[in-house]
């Protein structure tokens, strides 16, 4: 994929851009600098997901914009069969605006990681009796969006976007897919996979990557939803 930008206009609402393959397990990264300045009420995603319809499975990483020298935060989710709200939130401990940086999903049998640089940040388990994304193949997308009045957006919605600082600019680049394709392209098991998938496919964290999700959930977590007791009493 070549170097790309989305833009974000009140006249454009946006925009993305996707795979047209659908990939079953793998690594996908991208470097991404966000929107700079004012970014309230703004989103910027990466994300894999198997479709829109119900009971579908979705891998996110979302980056809620946020008025001028106040924290974006980064939300990733894991849905499985349309069932998600298995939500984390970090603060970052860079300005992702002032440079690009690198936004990995690791999705394998076992787990779904998140990975930061060089950091994991994430590890989200299967566990045998728990939904998980497992079975449906997932294209890869990239969307800038404004998510005016969403409970997610800005201060839960508060702070809509400043349309005088439009046009609000992602840039994308390295955009890199290390991937199983199912062979006939659709639902099916059959799968044609890159060459020693083992860099993914069994993929765990060690102990010093268990420390960097320890760390970032110590230091820079802003939401978890096992801690919410509104949503989930
Ligand atoms: C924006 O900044 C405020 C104030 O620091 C913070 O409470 C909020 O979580 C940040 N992010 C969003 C998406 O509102």
């Amino acid at each position: 994929m070549k170097d790309k930008v989305l833009i974000l206009t009140q006249q454009s609402g946006g925009g993305a851009f996707g795979s047209r393959r659908k990939y079953l397990h793998g690594e996908f990264s991208i470097q991404m600098k966000l929107v700079p300045g004012n970014s309230a009420g703004s989103v910027t995603s990466f994300y894999l997901s198997s479709g829109d319809g119900p009971g579908h499975d979705e891998i996110d990483m979302e980056f809620m914009g946020n008025a001028t020298g106040q924290p974006v935060v980064l939300n990733t989710n894991v849905w499985a069969n349309g069932d998600g709200k298995k939500e984390h939130q970090f603060d970052l401990w860079f300005d992702p605006a002032a440079d690009f940086h690198t936004y990995t999903i690791i999705w394998n049998h076992k787990n779904v990681l998140f990975k930061v640089d060089n950091l994991f940040i994430r590890s989200f388990k299967r566990y045998a009796d728990l939904p998980y994304p497992g079975a449906k193949p997932m294209s890869v997308h990239a969307t800038l969006w404004d998510w005016d009045g969403s409970y997610w957006a800005t201060q839960k919605g508060k702070v809509p976007v400043d349309w005088s600082g439009a046009p609000f600019v992602v840039s994308y680049r390295a955009y890199s897919v290390d991937a199983c394709v199912p062979a006939d392209g659709g639902e099916g098991s059959l799968l044609s996979c890159p060459a020693g998938t083992d860099r993914w496919m069994n993929r765990q964290l060690d102990d010093a990557e268990r420390g960097t999700v320890a760390w970032a959930k110590r230091d820079y977590m802003r939401y978890n939803y096992c801690d919410d007791g509104w949503r989930f009493p």
